[in-house]
C-alpha cells in the first residue's frame, strides 16, 4: 500500500483513539506504551548525538498484530521522552507485510537502521533485511533491500542485531533452518550494504544444546566484562515445573565469540526474568560505558487480547530501561539510574509485615530489606509470596480464570519494585533476578502486607514522566 494511504490511515487512528488511551485509568505514568493500537519490540536502541532513540514495532491501526511500523521515540535522559516522526510505515513490496524488528548503527555520523522486511504470499514467506538513514529533518530515508533470504533457511529470518567490531560490522540475525530448528546467524560487512554469512554461531541442536526450539527470535549480541553475551528468544521450549512457563522464552548465554571463525563457546542458558510478562529485549551501550536493556513487557499468543486496554485502543508497555553488570557469574539487571529523578520525599515504614500500613501503589518504587518471610498483595490480584525457598508470584489468567504462577528460587534479601499503573517490575537482591508482570487492579490499588517476616521499607511515589 502507498506509504501516503498508510500515513492517511495512521494519522487518524491516532486522531481518533490517542484521548482515550490516554486517559485510561491502566496507562503508565512514566512506562513508554503507544499512543494507540499494539506494540511490541524495542527497536533501534541507540545513543546517538547524546540523545537516546527508541523505536517500537507498532500496529497504529488495530490492537493486532500484523502489517508493523516503526514508532520512534528520542529522550535525552531515559525518561522524559519525545515522539519524533514516525519512522518507518511498511509501504514498499519487500516489507508489503511489516517493517519488522531490527537495530540502529551509527555509521559515520548517519544514524542508521537495519530491520527486516517481511513479506507474505498465499504460502510461506521471505525476509529482507533492509537499510533506512536518518535525515535532516528527522525521518528516516528508506535504502532498500540489502540481504535476501539466505540459502538453507525457511521464510523465518529476522530481526539484525548490528554493532562494530574491529572496524568491521557484524550482524545477528534470528532464523529457522529447513529442519525447523532455531539458529542465530553471524554475518559480518565492510560497509552494511554487501554481507557475508559466516555461519551459524549459536541455535537448537548446537554449542551442546539439544533440540531447543523452532526458531529463535530477536538476538543480541554484547561484550560485558571481559564475555559475549548472547541475548536471544528461542520459540519452542517444553514448559516445566518453575521456568520456560512463559509462551516464548527470553534469556541469555555466556560465552567468547571467535571473530574469525564465526564459532560460540557458551555456557548454559538462563531466563532474563521471571514473571509473567518480558520479550525481545534489546541492549544498547551509553556514552558513559553502561549497557542498557530495554524489553517488551508483553509475549506473544499469550492471552495478549484478553487485557482490558484493549477495549481503550491500546495494548501493551516497555519494561523500565535496565543497567546490566555482570556479578556472582551472572547477568544483573538493575533500573536504569536515572529513572531516581521521578523519586519524591521518601517515606520509611520498619516491622514486621502485619505491622506495616496499607500503601497505595499507582506509581511508586518500593525498596526492601527482607528478614523472613512475608507475602505482599498488590491491588488483591498479584500475590508475591516470599520464604526460604524464593518468591512465587500468583495471579488469576484473565482467559481461563485458574491461578497461574512464575518462580525464582534462592535467598531474598533486598527486593526494589517498581509499579506504574499496570506493571510491577521486582527487582531481586539489587538485581541479581527480575519478576516483570502486568497486572489491571482497580482505582487507587494498594499494597497489602502480610507475615511475620521483619521488614525495612523504602517508599518513594513517582512522578509521571512527560511524552511530548
Ligand atoms: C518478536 C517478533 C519479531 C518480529 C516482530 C514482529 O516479538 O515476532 O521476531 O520481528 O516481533 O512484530
Amino acid at each position: 500500500m502507498s506509504e501516503q494511504h498508510l500515513l492517511k490511515q495512521t494519522l487518524r487512528a491516532v486522531m481518533v483513539g490517542q484521548q482515550r488511551a490516554a486517559a485510561d485509568e491502566h496507562r503508565p505514568l512514566w512506562h513508554l506504551a503507544p499512543p494507540v493500537g499494539l506494540m511490541n519490540d524495542p527497536n533501534g536502541f541507540i545513543q546517538f548525538k547524546q540523545r537516546y532513540h527508541l523505536c517500537y514495532q507498532w500496529n497504529p491501526l488495530a490492537c493486532a498484530h500484523g502489517a508493523k511500523y516503526w514508532g520512534h521515540w528520542s529522550s535525552a535522559d531515559l525518561v522524559n521522552w519525545q515522539h519524533e516522526p514516525l519512522a518507518l510505515a511498511p509501504a514498499e513490496e519487500y516489507e508489503s507485510h511489516g517493517c519488522y524488528s531490527g537495530s540502529a548503527v551509527d555509521n559515520d555520523g548517519v544514524l542508521t537502521l537495519i530491520y527486516t522486511g517481511n513479506v507474505k504470499f498465499d504460502r510461506g514467506r521471505t525476509a529482507w533485511q533492509c537499510l533506512a538513514t536518518l535525515n535532516e529533518q528527522g525521518e528516516f530515508d528508506k535504502q532498500g533491500p540489502v540481504l535476501p533470504l539466505p540459502a538453507g533457511y525457511t521464510g523465518h529470518v529476522r530481526d539484525p542485531k548490528v554493532w562494530r567490531h574491529q572496524d568491521q560490522w557484524w550482524m545477528v540475525l534470528g532464523a529457522q533452518d529447513l529442519s525447523l530448528q532455531g539458529k542465530v546467524l553471524l554475518l559480518q560487512s565492510a560497509d552494511l550494504k554487501n554481507w557475508i554469512l559466516k555461519g551459524e554461531m549459536a541455535g537448537s541442536g548446537l554449542g551442546g544444546l539439544g533440540p531447543f526450539g523452532y526458531m529463535w527470535e530477536c538476538p543480541d549480541l554484547f561484550r560485558l566484562a571481559g564475555r559475549d553475551i548472547l541475548v536471544v528468544c528461542p520459540q519452542g521450549l517444553a514448559a516445566e515445573a518453575q521456568r520456560y512457563l512463559n509462551t516464548f522464552q527470553s534469556g541469555y548465554f555466556s560465552g567468547e565469540l571467535d571473530y574469525a571463525s564465526g564459532s560460540y563457546q557458551h555456557g548454559e542458558f538462563h531466563e532474563l526474568d521471571h514473571g509473567f510478562e518480558f520479550y525481545a529485549p534489546q541492549t544498547t551501550a551509553s556514552d558513559d560505558g553502561r549497557r542498557l536493556l530495554i524489553g517488551w513487557m508483553g509475549v506473544p499468543d499469550q492471552d495478549e487480547f484478553c487485557q482490558p486496554t484493549v477495549a481503550q485502543g491500546w495494548i501493551h508497555t516497555m519494561t523500565c530501561p535496565r543497567e546490566l553488570s555482570w556479578q556472582q557469574g551472572k547477568l544483573f539487571q538493575r533500573p536504569a539510574r536515572e529513572l531516581q529523578q521521578l523519586r519524591s520525599e521518601p517515606r520509611l515504614f520498619t516491622g514486621v509485615a502485619d505491622s506495616l500500613p496499607k500503601i497505595d501503589i499507582g506509581s511508586v518504587e518500593l525498596a526492601l530489606q527482607v528478614d523472613g518471610d512475608f507475602s505482599a498483595s498488590f491491588g488483591g490480584i498479584l500475590q508475591l509470596n516470599c520464604d526460604a525457598q524464593g518468591l512465587i508470584l500468583t495471579r488469576t489468567n484473565r482467559r481461563t480464570g485458574a491461578a497461574e504462577q512464575r518462580f525464582w528460587s534462592g535467598k531474598v534479601t533486598t527486593l526494589q519494585i517498581l509499579c506504574d499503573r499496570s506493571s510491577v517490575e521486582i527487582f531481586i537482591n539489587q538485581g541479581e533476578a527480575v519478576m516483570s508482570s502486568r497486572y489491571f487492579p482497580g482505582a487507587r490499588p494498594q499494597l497489602c502486607l502480610q507475615g511475620n517476616g521483619a521488614l525495612t521499607l523504602h517508599h518513594w511515589r513517582l512522578k509521571r514522566c512527560v511524552i511530548e
